[in-house]
């Protein structure tokens, strides 16, 4: 079968999702205007997180995909002990900014951030593990940025299991991807959500890319208005990112894999409970690492 291109706008080359999407900047500049600044995001998410972590006896988090850390910096508001890593330099920059910023305040002292690939994340940051995290997080669609670069989910499969040896036994992972089945039914992206509280968000135009039949790429191309600026012909930011289409049921065998089918294993669907055809915004899998 041919390759086939639906759904599109101009298209870039798979290759693309590969790199450091954030590499040249642009989608950090404007992300805490994407996501809400950083205390807005939204009561439900916060609640949702924080007790689920709490409950579970979590207190030393690794947050894999910290970005400009949002997620972090809340955390460490909250008491918990972070380690902070991301491959972006870009992104980076504006937790280690945040953190310099709080540096007199003694949980922001600890706070450790490093630069780090989930490839090789294990290696990465070896000397930080120790007996393992109480939980590993991976949040904001984010795992969905590794690209299927050789057709068989190896780097993907890489990922997890480098997750998962980071975790203390009895641990956690903690990780998000959208509904990729319902972009791939639909060819759109919903721009407002439960996860990113944004007032910004003008429009999320969604390209599906596929390859031999088989839905390889999404790619967003995000317009966010930059706030004071709406009436300015350049007051909206536009930004690509390219993603793996995760379909529910593929990840959820990935997970499986590394963690054992006996796992303690729960999926929630945009911070709630999973019901029978629910047709969520962001699939959420909460997974123990068995003792
Ligand atoms: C969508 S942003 C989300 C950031 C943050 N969790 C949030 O919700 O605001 C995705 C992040 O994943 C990071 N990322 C993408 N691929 C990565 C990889 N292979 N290893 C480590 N980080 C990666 C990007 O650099 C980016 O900061």
């Amino acid at each position: 079968m041919p390759d086939t291109v639906i759904h599109t706008r101009s298209l870039g080359t798979p290759a693309e999702g590969v790199k450091d999407q954030y590499a040249d900047g642009k989608a950090a500049k404007v992300w805490e205007y994407f996501i809400g600044d950083q205390t807005s995001r939204t009561q439900t998410y916060k609640t949702f997180l924080v007790n689920l972590l709490r409950q579970n006896g979590c207190k030393r988090i690794l947050d894999v995909a910290c970005g400009t850390g949002v997620d972090s910096v809340m955390l460490v508001e909250e008491g918990f002990q972070m380690v902070s890593t991301d491959a972006s330099d870009k992104m980076l920059k504006y937790a280690l900014k945040a953190r310099w910023s709080r540096r007199k305040e003694p949980a922001f002292d600890k706070w450790v951030i490093e630069e780090a690939n989930w490839v090789s994340l294990y290696d990465d940051i070896k000397h930080f593990i120790g007996d393992g995290f109480d939980a590993v997080i991976c949040l904001g669609n984010s795992f969905a940025h590794l690209m299927d670069s050789f057709g068989d989910q190896r780097e993907q499969r890489q990922a997890i299991r480098n997750f998962e040896k980071c975790i203390k036994p009895g641990g956690f992972l903690l990780i998000d991807h959208r509904n990729y089945d319902y972009i791939i039914k639909t060819g759109q992206t919903p721009s407002k959500c439960f996860y990113y509280n944004s007032q910004h968000t003008a429009d999320i135009q969604t390209s599906v890319l596929y390859v031999s039949g088989k839905p390889s790429v999404v790619m967003m191309d995000y317009f966010i208005e930059v706030p004071g600026k709406e009436n300015e012909e350049n007051g909206i930011n536009e930004f690509r990112l390219s993603y793996y289409p995760h379909k529910f049921e593929d990840f959820k065998a990935i997970l499986l894999a590394a963690f054992g089918k006996g796992s303690k294993y729960k999926i929630y669907g945009d911070f709630e409970e999973l019901k029978a055809n629910d047709d969520p915004n962001f699939y959420i899998h909460f997974i123990q690492k068995t003792a």
